[in-house]
């Protein structure tokens, strides 16, 4: 982002997914539903379902994970023709500024954070309040998987098999007032646990805030989720619940999540603070308004390396303008960046 470019060496040849699991990744997406469609999937044994990626490292998930795992509507949505990210790479290659500003920081870092106890606060202009501890706030939803394309403004590009559930419902919960027009996002702020917060060289004013359109927040697309590749969500990765976006620039999937606002003006958001010449609020992926300081027509999906750089043309809305297009009739997008 605004700190630092990523380099094409940071990935290196051993990375590249091994041709045997990328040909069976594409036998598990071969028989997937299209597109969005939302129906009948294969129900899969509960256990061990990590085992679905073959490269994933087991995490060590809570109870109210594993219980939920058991009734996970597999492959809800998927992304067809794409491979899978390698999973060291979803989860080498992060941006989380919380534990430090490159690349390989948060995987580092991101070991102190303490996910368990967690609370999620829900506020503002809804009926239903409350503050809830993580199993109760996820409970009342089944999981599901959405392998979902990840483009950062940086022109870096992943696909990631996420574990959640649509934001829509939990919206829907709560009873947003007439008054609602906005939903705001706010990350944990804990300088002890999280060393970006307490660099003296982080520009960032903490905590992470990031925010959305109702009728965006609404949209099927956008979950809320708590696990990727069959387990909870790593730590590195916003654990343990964070927005996932996909039409949007990745930086609006705001990571580890402990405030939920409905609010009737548009929040500020962090990037947005930071510079808003280069990162608005909108931040829908666009290959025809290029960032300022480079193009946003293309990008680099991971892995990517000196000899084989993998890059490919980037899709209005990140391949999702089917399903999003429609929220911005009318909107000029080229100052609705
Ligand atoms: N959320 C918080 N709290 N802090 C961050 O620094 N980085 C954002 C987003 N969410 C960020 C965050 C950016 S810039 C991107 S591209 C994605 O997280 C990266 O998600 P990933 O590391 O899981 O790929």
């Amino acid at each position: 982002m605004l700190i630092k470019l990523s380099r094409s060496s940071d990935c290196n040849a051993s990375e590249i997914t091994p041709e045997d699991l990328y040909l069976s990744r594409r036998a598990l997406l071969g028989g997937t539903l299209a597109g969005l469609a939302l129906g009948a999937v294969p129900r899969l044994g509960a256990a061990g379902e990590v085992s679905r990626y073959a490269d994933a490292v087991p995490g060590a998930a809570p109870a109210w994970f594993n219980d939920k795992l058991a009734a996970t509507r597999w492959q809800a949505v998927t992304a067809p023709g794409e491979a899978i990210t390698p999973f060291k790479d979803a989860t080498h290659y992060n941006n989380f500024y919380e534990f430090g500003p490159d690349k390989g920081d948060p995987a580092a870092n991101a070991g102190s954070l303490k996910t368990e106890p967690w609370s999620v606060v829900v506020d503002g202009e809804v009926a239903k309040p409350g503050r809830y501890a993580l199993e109760d706030f996820v409970k009342p939803y089944q999981l599901e998987e959405r392998i979902y394309r990840l483009r950062c403004v940086e022109a870096w590009s992943m696909v990631i098999p996420w574990l959640g559930f649509p934001l829509a419902q939990v919206l829907k919960q709560v009873e947003p007032t007439s008054k609602a027009r906005y939903v705001r996002f706010e990350t944990l702020q804990d300088p002890k646990s999280m060393p970006g917060q307490r660099s003296g060289f982080a520009l960032i004013d903490w905590p992470y805030v990031e925010g959305l359109r109702l009728d965006e927040a609404m949209n099927p697309l956008a979950i809320l989720a708590v696990g990727m590749y069959g387990r909870e969500l790593a730590n590195q990765n916003g654990a343990p619940l964070r927005l996932v976006v996909p039409w949007k620039y990745g930086f609006k999937s705001i990571k580890s999540i402990v405030r939920i606002s409905l609010v009737a003006e548009q929040p500020r958001t962090t990037w947005q603070g930071l510079a808003p010449d280069e990162y608005g609020f909108y931040a829908n992926v666009n290959p025809t308004v290029d960032h300022p300081r480079w193009t946003q027509a293309r990008e680099r999906r991971l892995p990517s390396g000196l000899f084989s750089p993998n890059v490919r043309d980037t899709q209005m809305f990140n391949g999702y303008a089917d399903e999003v297009a429609s929220l911005y009739s009318g909107l000029d997008l080229r100052k609705n960046y």
